[in-house]
């Protein structure tokens, strides 16, 4: 490489047209998925208070946020589900009338041009918050996979695109694949959250989401935040067992493991700004600390950079009406 002064680095960051000309990566809206909240019930909307701008939504409420996202350029929007009901076994997960499916069938009428993703967990819908069935205090692994794929394939008959499970328990992705083959959904597309990181980020998403555990945390199931192999481990295993996208969770922090997974796995991508990374974005620019807007971009360009195909952010409309103006 020439050095300096025949070499100048500045000479191709003079103008703004020249900063566009040779910019390497590139955000557009139909890289950005909307996570949305979904409960039973007509005309609700109930705030979110530690993610100000989300809110928990009935079905008719939820197709307002989805269509102004759709008209914005958004890719796709992932379901959660609020039960009426929790039990042990979170049997309220595969409720064909439950507001995960209802809200999928709506949305596949209302909002062609999203894909329908779908969370699929069990801490939203067990009475004690975890991400699978108890035995002896403990998550049972392979007791929670057929409840998995319950969940799954009553998703995928209500019309997902796609199903996205996010409990980390081991043979899960297998499990959901052959339940959906055999209920003839083969058309129907799995993302894991491949690696799903134990931690503090996810504070203000189980108050969304009415999903924190009663006792103990989440650290048997979900990674350990000092691992970074064993993400590529977690991503590859996934692929094997018929992933055909796979997650990286938090997004921010773990850019790294972005990075390391797409170079691993050269498989479409997801990362998820959580709630924690939302939080901490939107309260600062509510203080006039930062600049939101300014901060909201930059962030979701660096996880672009490290080598997220798609992005899952709460700030998917914002970010998607930014970019159909002006910005740069
Ligand atoms: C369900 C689930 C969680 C998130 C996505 N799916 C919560 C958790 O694992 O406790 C977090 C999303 C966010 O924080 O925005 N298991």
């Amino acid at each position: 490489m020439p050095s300096f002064p025949s070499s100048r680095q500045r000479r191709l960051r003079r103008t703004p047209a020249l900063r566009r000309l040779v910019r390497e990566t590139h955000l557009a809206p139909s890289q950005l998925v909307l996570p949305v909240f979904v409960r039973a019930g007509a005309n609700v909307r109930t705030p979110v208070a530690a993610m100000p701008g989300v809110d928990q939504t009935s079905v008719d409420e939820m197709l307002t946020d989805a269509r102004r996202a759709e008209a914005a350029g958004v890719g796709g929007v992932l379901l959660f589900g609020i039960p009426e009901r929790k039990d042990a076994e979170g049997s309220s997960a595969w409720d064909e009338h439950g507001p995960v499916q209802e809200g999928v069938r709506a949305l596949k009428c209302e909002c062609p041009g999203l894909v329908v993703m779908t969370d699929v967990c069990l801490c939203e819908y067990t009475d004690h918050g975890h991400c699978g069935v108890l035995r002896g205090g403990e998550v049972d692994n392979d007791a929670t996979l057929e409840l998995l794929a319950r969940e799954a394939v009553s998703h995928a008959r209500a019309g997902a695109d796609v199903v996205a499970p996010s409990d980390m328990m081991d043979g899960r992705v297998r499990a959901i694949r052959e339940a959906l083959d055999a209920a003839g959904s083969s058309h129907t597309a799995i993302l894991s959250y491949a690696a799903k990181y134990a931690g503090p980020f996810y504070g203000p998403f189980r108050e969304a989401a009415e999903s924190a555990p009663r006792f103990g945390d989440r650290r048997s199931y979900q990674m350990d935040g000092g691992n970074a192999e064993e993400a590529l481990r977690e991503a590859l295993l996934d692929i094997d067992e018929g992933a055909d996208m796979v997650m990286v969770k938090p997004a921010g922090p773990f850019l790294d493991v972005i990075h390391r997974v797409k170079t691993a796995t050269q498989h479409p991508l997801a990362a998820y700004q959580v709630s924690g990374e939302y939080a901490m974005i939107q309260a600062a620019g509510e203080r006039g600390w930062i600049d939101r807007d300014r901060v909201m971009m930059a962030s979701l360009l660096s996880i672009r950079r490290a080598g997220a195909d798609v992005i899952i952010t709460y700030f998917a409309t914002a970010a998607a009406t930014l970019l159909g103006g002006d910005w740069d």
